[in-house]
């Protein structure tokens, strides 16, 4: 074959004028092959675009024996001329004059043969499925936002630090955190009282997988200023639920001199920020998605960007709970941790909008957050959102000495010193919050599950790959 430069499929549909009349070099794989006896017709997609790309083969050109490796699945190298489409549904196409097939796939085996497998087929298929269309679409979003979240903090003079994924702290003080050791399991050390002796362990002490980058955030933020973290997270809650991971990546902002307002203010502008940027540079693959699944889902996108988000105290949240009449699964009652079915019921039957629900009881949020003057409650704020329920959980942080230790002794935290130092010397009020990277995924793409999101989900009795 002649060497001229291979351009992206994504390219020649942007620059089609550029490229027609011209001879282009096209390489990908195979969705889809069709035709008569005269002229074939083999969708082409290199994962650029959401488009396929037709490719014309001629059968005064080539022959039946020339094509009989072009299959659903298999990889092809083409040239040809680059003409604009008679045919309905594409605007251009290649006339093929030289092909090379890379691959083979066999229509027996090949897993992806037909359209309209159902999201739980792929699932099992993880490894393929980013061939699929609508995986493919996911994915791109998934780097757009991810983008969007980089150019967002650095536009605001926000420093991205790098926080640890092996530590011996436990953030949110939940205990679902994975053990990371090197001991023989089947032959502990132990010690005089029977104990497990860290002490003989890699790191010399237990440790695990981080829950969260926060406190090592706020050492950032109490000495860069403003600072976020974006990083995998890993829980080992058991729960089997359409919006819980095992490992997630989340994005957590730390910022001194924030108050629990300018954190909320922040929340609001960056999630719709995101938001936008993936209604301007993810439109097709949007569209893609809204057809095929979620009729509703550009105008949810718009409908939360254009408008204000409700701020609520959990106790009026509470009393609107209460008045509702509605059967909730579990009950309703000042200082219950709010379940899914009731933050969707405020956000999607009373306000009918993205809620950020403040100030809950301080048993049922985590150490660091700011107590109020109330003494009951603490500064926190959830950013509630339809479909999802929590996207968003922070607060401000407890940045007086005494109240924060105080805390801790109450919860039994200990060896967290260095976090106290932040107290200790030259404290400052600062504020922060954690976003799910997955669950704004599921929100932009109007997917279902957030094990589809993910390249390749981790959650209870699964670890493939
Ligand atoms: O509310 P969380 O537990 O807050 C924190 O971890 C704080 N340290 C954040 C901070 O203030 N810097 O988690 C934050 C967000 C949740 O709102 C949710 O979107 C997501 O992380 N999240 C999960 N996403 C997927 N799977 C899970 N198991 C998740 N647990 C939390
Ligand atoms: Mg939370």
């Amino acid at each position: 074959m002649e060497k001229i430069k291979y351009v992206p499929i994504k390219t020649l549909f942007e620059k089609a004028e550029e490229y027609i009349g011209k001879k282009v070099d096209v390489k990908g794989w195979v969705r889809s092959r069709r035709g008569n006896k005269y002229v074939q017709f083999v969708a082409l997609n290199d994962g650029s675009t959401i488009k396929s790309l037709q490719i014309v083969f001629d059968l005064a050109k080539f022959s039946d024996d020339d094509l009989k490796d072009i299959t659903t699945g298999s990889s092809i190298h083409v040239q040809g001329q680059l003409v604009e489409s008679q045919g309905k549904g594409q605007t251009i196409e290649v006339q093929a004059e030289e092909l090379e097939v890379y691959g083979t796939s066999d229509p027996e085996t090949y897993p992806l043969q037909k359209k309209g497998h159902s999201l739980e087929f792929l699932r099992e298929k993880a490894h393929l499925r980013p061939r699929t269309n609508t995986f493919a679409a996911v994915l791109r979003i998934r780097h757009a936002l991810a983008y969007a979240i980089h150019k967002f903090f650095n536009d605001k003079g926000f420093y991205y630090f790098h926080t640890p994924l092996i530590t011996a702290s436990d953030c949110e003080g939940a205990g679902a955190q994975f053990q990371v050791t090197t001991l023989p399991l089947n032959d502990l050390p132990t010690d005089k009282a029977g104990n497990i002796d860290y002490s003989k362990d890699f790191f010399g002490k237990m440790a695990s997988l981080t829950v969260s980058g926060q406190l090592e955030g706020e050492l950032g933020a109490t000495a860069l200023g403003c600072i976020y973290t974006f990083g995998p997270t890993f829980r080992a809650e058991n729960s089997n639920t359409p919006r819980h991971l095992s490992e997630f990546w989340m994005i957590e902002p730390e910022m001194a001199f924030y108050e629990i307002e300018d954190n909320m203010d922040l929340a609001e502008e960056f999630i719709k920020y995101c938001i936008n940027y993936a209604l301007e540079h993810c439109k097709d693959d949007i569209e893609f998605l809204a057809e095929h699944f979620d009729k509703e889902l550009p105008a949810r996108l718009k409908f939360v960007v254009d408008n204000d988000f409700v701020r609520l105290p959990y106790s009026e949240g509470i009393k609107i709970l209460e008045q509702s009449g509605k059967k909730f699964e579990f009950p309703v009652y000042w200082g219950v941790d709010l379940a899914s079915e009731h933050e969707r019921y405020l956000v999607e039957d009373h306000f009918k909008k993205p809620v950020i629900l403040t100030d809950y009881p301080k048993e049922i949020k985590a150490f660091y957050m700011k107590l109020n003057e109330d003494g009951k409650t603490v500064r926190a704020m959830d950013v509630l959102f339809p479909k999802i329920g929590e996207i968003i959980g922070g607060s401000q942080r407890e940045e007086n000495f005494d109240k924060l230790r105080t805390r801790m002794e109450e919860l039994g935290l200990e060896g967290m010193e260095w976090y106290l130092d932040t107290r200790r010397f030259g404290t400052v009020p600062h504020s922060g919050f954690g976003l799910g990277f997955e669950r704004l995924v599921l929100f932009v793409t109007g997917m279902q599950n957030i094990r589809d999101v993910i390249p390749f989900p981790r959650y209870p009795k699964n670890c493939e790959y």
